[in-house]
């Protein structure tokens, strides 16, 4: 299972870096947007944060499919790493799934909210797709059951694409992608905050210091006084 870090503000990727062994990044247009500079010197700024081997998804404007290949290639050309071109599943996206999986360029169809759309991005050639969870269950619809249906479909046709769960808005929805089979989850800053903490953790932890405490007085640790 792959988790990324759905975000492109570069001080935050850096402490998240440090204490967790995340697989890469995925940013949109609105992520790139917030950071008020221009978009490619942010991409890069990732990219030399993360190197060269963790995965950084990077998204094209175009609404037609031969500017969405030209924007594409423009990234693909302009970014030395782990890129994968997000491709959006409309109409045009298909073809231009196509045409990039030709060329050798690494395709993430996005936005998707049907389990038809991730099988014609997958045939396309796409190497990921990407169902967006919350924003199918903000609309009565169900989120976690689209991932395990392309999951299903994928395993069934031994299709490569694999599933990169998208758009969270709790920890709840990440775990039930997690047990239908996503292989890869991207997590906004909101919800990775929950997602490793609980209360009894820090609760257990401070009993163990207190009982420490007790016997040996503040401060000291196993290695003797620590502070
Ligand atoms: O990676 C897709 C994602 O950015 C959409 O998420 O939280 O805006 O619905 P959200």
């Amino acid at each position: 299972m792959k988790i990324l870090l759905d975000t492109a503000e570069v001080d935050y990727i850096k402490r998240m870096q440090r204490a967790y062994p995340i697989d890469g990044i995925t940013t949109n247009p609105t992520l790139l947007v917030k950071a008020q500079r221009q978009g490619l010197d942010v991409l890069k700024e990732i990219l030399a944060v993360i190197g060269p081997e963790k995965m950084l998804h990077v998204q094209v404007l175009s609404t037609h499919a031969h500017e969405m290949i030209g924007e594409a290639e423009y990234l693909a050309n302009t970014l030395a790493g782990n890129v994968y071109i997000k491709i959006p599943v409309i109409a045009e996206g298909f073809a231009a799934i196509t045409s990039l999986h030709e060329r050798g360029i690494k395709v993430t169809a996005t936005a998707v909210f049907t389990a038809q759309q991730a099988l014609m991005a997958a045939k396309a050639g796409a190497d990921f797709v990407a169902p967006y969870v919350n924003r199918l269950d903000a609309i009565a619809g169900d989120g976690v059951k689209l991932v395990a249906d392309i999951v299903h479909i994928f395993t069934t046709y031994r299709l490569k694409t694999e599933v990169l769960a998208a758009s969270f808005k709790n920890v709840g929805q990440v775990h039930h992608v997690c047990l239908a089979g996503a292989h890869a989850a991207t997590i906004s800053k909101e919800v990775f905050q929950s997602l490793t903490y609980h209360p009894l953790t820090d609760w257990s932890v401070e009993q163990f210091i207190a009982d420490w405490e007790k016997f040996y007085g503040k401060g000291v640790g196993m290695r003797g006084i620590i502070h």
